[in-house]
């Protein structure tokens, strides 16, 4: 398997599991909807450092995950030594064996090709097998993106092609994963607010991990004075006692392979 797609970014696995394990804490909850049993096979698809892909394992299942980013392989394999860990494309992947399930936490807003990634997890299941997943829906982290956008544009940077994002309506994702052979037996689209860790910090550790591409082709002092202005307009929206709230909006998908 080879590169899962996440487009350019400042992907750094040791802070990532470090300051961004909400990522994963939250995906505990979508592990109740996959419900996975002893000897499925599942995929875990973008992964990350495997926290979710041995919770899998715990359950008894064979479970493989894998992940666009070498050093996030590098970190899972290391973390959890005894589950197989590889590089994928979610655009374009294929597995040995059809599988019970694929399982994917806050990815696929990764990947904009979402027809590619759809018609990728549909050969790999076994007919009767199961899609679940979560993600950034329609209107996630619409203020941040929002500030970003205007703080850039307040420099005369064009910024069309900056967002990295993908954020379907339940609409529009279940009519994709229709029209490729799944049913649809469950979809949600809620807010979430998140914590960021770090006090103060929050917002400029969160950008700089997930929304660099918005600071591409900046100089460091541009960038700085970018992420200056982008707290101001947020504070009163997202900041409150000492601490940033993301505003995130989750779309939550259970598909079965017709
Ligand atoms: C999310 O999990 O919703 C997300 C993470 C990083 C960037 C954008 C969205």
């Amino acid at each position: 398997m080879n590169n899962l797609s996440i487009p350019k970014n400042s992907w750094d696995a040791a802070l990532y599991q470090d300051k961004h394990a909400f990522v994963w804490q939250y995906g505990e909850d979508l592990l109740k909807f996959l419900n996975p049993q002893p000897g499925e096979s599942i995929l875990d698809l973008g992964c990350g450092t495997g926290q979710l892909t041995e919770k899998i394992a715990q359950a008894g299942a064979e479970v493989m995950g894998v992940d666009f980013a070498p050093a996030m392989i590098e970190k899972a394999r290391e973390n959890y030594p005894h589950i197989s860990f590889d590089a994928a494309d979610a655009r374009n992947f294929q597995v040995d064996k059809p599988l019970d399930a694929v399982f994917s936490n806050a990815v696929l807003h990764w990947v904009k090709e979402a027809d590619s990634a759809i018609a990728s997890i549909h050969q790999s299941l076994k007919p009767g097998g199961r899609f679940v997943a979560e993600f950034g829906g329609k209107g996630n982290v619409q203020a941040i993106a929002t500030a970003l956008e205007s703080a850039l544009e307040a420099i005369n940077i064009p910024t069309q092609t900056l967002n990295p994002w993908y954020f379907p309506s339940i609409g529009e994702y279940a009519t994709l994963l229709e029209q490729q052979g799944f049913d649809v037996i469950h979809a949600m689209l809620f807010a979430r607010p998140t914590p960021l860790a770090e006090g103060e910090a929050g917002m400029a550790n969160w950008i700089g991990m997930f929304a660099s591409s918005f600071l591409a082709g900046l100089s460091s002092e541009q960038q700085i004075q970018v992420i200056r202005v982008v707290e101001e307009y947020l504070k009163p929206i997202l900041y409150q006692q000492g601490s940033w709230l993301a505003d995130y909006r989750r779309i939550r998908i259970v598909a079965i392979k017709l």
